[in-house]
């Protein structure tokens, strides 16, 4: 089995990144956090590149890779949208605000609109529980939530409002 062609301009800075950050096998988390620094997910390419770069089997990178929740595989919208389902939200209600925003964005779950303007994910607790329910938006906090609140806020955010 051959190598998979790879882009002139993607193994290039795969050895950026790996002169950057090293080449070590301990480094391969750091290098998989450099890659998501630059694209805001791993995109497959560049991973593969910088696997051949520093020789380690691109299965074992991405076996690292999918251990920490930390690590995207997809893009991301331009907007990140995390709802709080940890237990002080949950029971004012996180749920009744993860369906409203699915409803305004469209989605069926966690994700990424076609648009690419949103994604959506729920996380255990932002650490702001007496705000709750509580979502967070590009890491602004938003508190004492309702529907009718949070598809507004998301209404201000499309227009480029908020
Ligand atoms: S449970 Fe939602 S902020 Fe803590």
């Amino acid at each position: 089995m051959g190598l998979k062609t790879i882009d002139r301009a993607v193994r290039d800075e795969a050895k950026d990144i790996v002169r950057e950050i090293g080449a070590e096998q301990e480094k391969v988390i750091p290098l998989l956090q450099e890659i998501q620094k630059r694209h805001s997910y791993l995109p497959e390419d560049l991973v593969e590149a910088v696997a051949q770069e520093i020789d380690v089997p691109v299965s074992d990178i991405y076996g690292v890779a999918t251990f920490y929740s930390q690590f995207r595989f997809t893009p991301m919208g331009k907007h990140l949208i995390k709802v709080c389902k940890g237990t002080a939200c949950h029971v004012q209600g996180a749920d009744l605000l993860a369906s409203a925003l699915q409803e305004e964005l469209g989605l069926d779950g966690e994700g990424t609109t076609d648009d690419m303007n949103f994604t959506l994910e729920t996380v255990a607790c932002l650490g702001c529980c007496s705000l709750a329910p509580v979502v967070m938006i590009d890491g602004k906090v938003y508190g004492k939530l309702t529907s009718a609140k949070v598809k507004k806020l998301i209404k201000g955010y499309s227009d480029g409002k908020n």
